[in-house]
């Protein structure tokens, strides 16, 4: 009888066990599919319509000579749709003169570029090309530079517009 209760006690606690463990899992799950919406949440990009500049950010906040990016809601074109998208633009202030503004779709493929602090280039991961900081092609299959979008400075703020193009071209085209 004893021997049949401590089976009785094992049996209950590798159920709670499970149940335990199966409770945790669920919780790391939940936590992990929640963090891009919390990232959404705090990261609160700006947005804009069709077409329209949207300010991203003050001339005076951007550090000299290193490019930095900036991320903000705007339409954009996805096979037959048109979307509102977050897009993160890479912003190169040099000093002297207006920023430049480049967007991150690689102009071979369309995937995205990012800065690459310790090389000093823009790099695409999806066929290793590499452009300077100031969007020229270094290596790679890219067909064009980097493309640069649209921009406006008022009262020391900058505004992007939107702009997606035809990437594996040498000539920059708008879609
Ligand atoms: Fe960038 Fe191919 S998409 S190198």
């Amino acid at each position: 009888m004893a021997a049949q209760e401590r089976s009785d006690q094992a049996v209950v606690s590798r159920r709670g066990f499970v149940g335990w463990t199966l409770g945790l899992g669920a919780g790391v799950v939940a936590l992990v599919a929640g963090v891009p919406q919390i990232g959404a949440l705090l990261a609160t990009p700006r947005s804009a319509a069709p077409n329209e500049f949207v300010d991203v950010g003050k001339l005076a906040d951007l550090p000299d000579g290193e490019p930095v990016g900036l991320t903000f809601l705007a339409e954009s074109i996805d096979g037959y749709n048109a979307e509102q998208l977050p897009h993160t633009v890479w912003v190169v202030k040099t000093g002297t003169g207006d920023p430049i503004v480049f967007s991150p779709v690689c102009t071979h493929l369309g995937c995205q570029v990012f800065w690459d602090k310790g090389a000093r280039h823009f790099v695409c991961p999806c066929h290793n090309s590499v452009f300077t900081k100031d969007g020229a092609v270094v290596s790679g299959p890219a067909p064009r530079p980097l493309d640069t979008l649209p921009t406006k400075i008022k009262d020391g703020i900058l505004s992007v517009r939107w702009v997606d193009f035809t990437p594996g071209t040498t000539a920059k085209t708008p879609v």
